[in-house]
């Protein structure tokens, strides 16, 4: 088990829902992630209440008498995204596009934005809400069918437009008194149109190292420099592309089918899979702070992630751990029990926990 998911548990002091994958914590993500250490978290998946929907049956989606305060809600959100993630995370956060160029200005404040994605909706017609049914002769703008989702990294110094593994390979590189086209030569990482293009790429983060190119640069600097490298996966972004459809900024994702017991702003698993497969790797730690229906969870535990959900309504706590299979609630002292039950979640306070 990833010794990084032991000490969040041991940190926590609420109450909560665990087994060996996955941490369903019910309350407010606010109070809640102030007791993560830092930089714990590779993934952070954030759907938080979209604010301009006013949706009376989504909490939160109501509490701001104007955008500003909003803003300065999911501000304060940012910057301990910011202190959770590890330096090769990702953060992906969902925003209604009425706002998202607003957030967008107010995220590259403390991270680098990487893409604004656009979320649109290929639904059949039925299941495509008020669209089929809007009077196009009485629309007096666009009529709005898509979402955002900003997809930022951890940057040094606010977004500079480098990657934090940019700015460190350039501050080892200078150390080492190196140019990039002695490192290139050592690390045969030539660029196809500047020698030397690919180190620059790489300080500049439009692009990464393969993991054989950077044990030969790692190797390379430490004999001329004090700095220490990290392991290629507490420094490198994960992006892994495998799905050839949504590789641009546009997603086409359909919207989950209404049934009972939807939850009003759930996403599609589809979608989440994409993240996650394409932004961490396995074993990683995936957060979603605005669990909901759990999705980002049950998409973690589907693709070997491990999955840690917080959901300040303790119903949709409850709901989920029915969904996600888990069969039997047991006392947490239980848990500490060999060998663990992957259908068995564990309730208690984190106090007793080993
Ligand atoms: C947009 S929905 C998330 C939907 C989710 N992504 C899904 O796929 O089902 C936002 C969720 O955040 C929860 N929420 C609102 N304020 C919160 C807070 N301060 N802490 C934790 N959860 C909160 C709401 O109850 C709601 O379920």
């Amino acid at each position: 088990m990833s010794r990084t998911f032991s000490n969040i548990k041991k940190k926590l002091k609420k109450k909560y829902f665990v087994n060996e994958k996955y941490l369903i914590l019910n309350g407010d993500a606010f109070k809640i992630l102030k007791q993560f250490p830092d930089q714990s978290i590779n993934l952070i998946i954030a759907d938080p209440p979209y604010h301009t929907t006013k949706k009376s049956n989504i909490i939160g989606d109501k509490d701001f008498d104007t955008d500003q305060e909003f803003i300065n809600w999911i501000e304060k959100f940012i910057i301990e995204s910011k202190r959770l993630l590890k330096k090769s995370g990702s953060l992906y956060l969902f925003c209604s596009s009425k706002i998202s160029s607003r957030l967008e200005v107010m995220v590259r404040n403390h991270m680098n934005i990487i893409s604004n994605i656009t979320w649109t909706k290929p639904n059949d017609p039925g299941f495509d809400g008020w669209k089929q049914k809007v009077k196009v002769e009485n629309l007096r703008g666009w009529y709005n069918y898509s979402e955002k989702i900003i997809h930022a990294e951890i940057s040094e110094k606010g977004n500079l437009g480098n990657s934090y593994f940019g700015n460190f390979l350039k501050k080892a590189r200078q150390q080492s008194g190196m140019s990039t086209i002695e490192l290139a030569e050592i690390t045969k990482s030539y660029g196809k149109i500047n020698h030397g293009g690919a180190i620059s790429n790489w300080e500049a983060g439009r692009n990464i190292p393969s993991l054989n190119q950077y044990e030969l640069l790692s190797k390379a600097l430490k004999k001329k420099s004090k700095i220490k490298f990290p392991k290629y996966n507490d420094i490198i972004r994960p992006f892994n592309l495998i799905d050839k459809k949504n590789f641009t900024d546009v997603w086409d994702f359909p919207n989950v089918r209404p049934y009972k017991g939807k939850h009003p702003a759930e996403k599609p698993l589809e979608l989440v899979d994409h993240i996650i497969k394409s932004s961490s790797f396995k074993n990683d730690l995936v957060l979603d702070p605005f669990a909901g229906s759990f999705s980002t969870i049950k998409s973690a535990l589907k693709n070997s992630r491990i999955g840690i959900g917080i959901e300040i309504d303790k119903n949709l706590c409850k709901k989920s751990l029915v969904e996600i299979g888990s069969k039997k609630i047991k006392f947490l002292s239980d848990y500490n029990k060999q060998p663990k039950n992957q259908n068995i979640v564990y309730e208690g306070l984190f106090k007793n926990l080993k």
